[in-house]
């Protein structure tokens, strides 16, 4: 995180706890997030993905005085058990969750999805990028006596074609649709779902997209704010939907972008 972070102060999150999954470093969205939510009075756990992470991930959690970390592997039954488990011996109930993980084989995120995508690989883009929000949701909604929130982290790949996204915007597709049918499912329980369709940022995973960086050059000369999406900007998103200001909504994909999305023909300078 740049050190000119300027986000808003308060007590919007005060006496609310919940899981943030998908902190990997200092870049990360979910770390965005978290210092956000933390600027504004929220109790935070933290899952990581392994032992290597763990190394990078806990001094940014100590840096706001948090202390429970768990490592999850979303794709091991086991490891995300004895997580949820942990958290529910620590907390008993959740107030929200944020889901900012996903993943493709970089053979995959390259040329053309026609020819580059394999059955495994595939598999291992949804079951990390869309299965693991919909159990990730179950496991939540059960912490979540009372009523609740939860994000999923999207991408304009899900809508339209860009390059080299290919079967991660397949699988963001599915992350939008697990959205809506989740936020049915659990807004009975007072449990909003919905997700932020972030513009390019420049993160690990942006890292893994061949040719990523100019994802980051269109996004921003196309944009209607002629602007990179500014984390400052997905974690205020993020903090609307998690707090009471976000109220009465469920199911939507808020897109955080400078505007990017709308555009049909870029308005270039010349
Ligand atoms: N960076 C962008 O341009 C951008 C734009 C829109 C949406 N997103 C989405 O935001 C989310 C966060 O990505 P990011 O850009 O912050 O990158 P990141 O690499 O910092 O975060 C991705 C996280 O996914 C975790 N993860 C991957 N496989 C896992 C597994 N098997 N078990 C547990 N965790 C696993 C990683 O450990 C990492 O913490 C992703 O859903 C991504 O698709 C990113």
């Amino acid at each position: 995180m740049a050190d000119d972070w300027q986000m808003p102060e308060g007590e919007l999150m005060k006496g609310k706890r919940g899981l943030v999954m998908g902190v990997a470093n200092d870049k990360s969205i979910a770390w965005g997030i978290a210092k956000q939510l933390s600027l504004q009075g929220a109790e935070l756990a933290f899952t990581y993905q392994g032992e290597t992470l763990e190394r990078r991930v806990r001094p940014l959690v100590e840096s706001i005085g948090a202390d429970f970390m768990v490592p999850a592997d979303v794709t091991d039954d086991a490891s995300m058990d004895a997580a949820f488990a942990a958290l529910k011996d620590k907390w008993g109930k959740i107030d929200f969750l944020v889901h900012s993980i996903a993943f493709a084989g970089k053979e995959e995120l390259q040329g053309s999805m026609v020819a580059n995508t394999s059955r495994e690989g595939f598999r291992r883009a949804m079951d990390i990028s869309v299965y693991s929000f919909i159990d990730c949701s179950r496991r939540a909604s059960e912490l979540m006596t009372d009523g609740g929130s939860i994000i999923a982290m999207t991408y304009l790949g899900a809508e339209r074609v860009v390059p080299s996204y290919n079967v991660m915007g397949v699988a963001k597709a599915g992350l939008e649709a697990a959205t809506r049918y989740a936020a049915r499912d659990l807004g009975p329980q007072g449990i909003r779902v919905n997700a932020i369709s972030a513009g390019a940022m420049r993160t690990l995973s942006l890292a893994g997209i061949r040719g990523g960086k100019s994802l980051m050059g269109t996004g921003r000369d196309w944009s209607l704010l002629k602007e990179d999406t500014k984390m400052e900007g997905v974690a205020g998103c993020a903090l609307y939907l998690l707090s009471p200001l976000g109220q009465s909504i469920a199911g939507e994909v808020i897109h955080v972008d400078a505007g990017f999305h709308v555009v049909g023909v870029p308005q270039l300078d010349e």
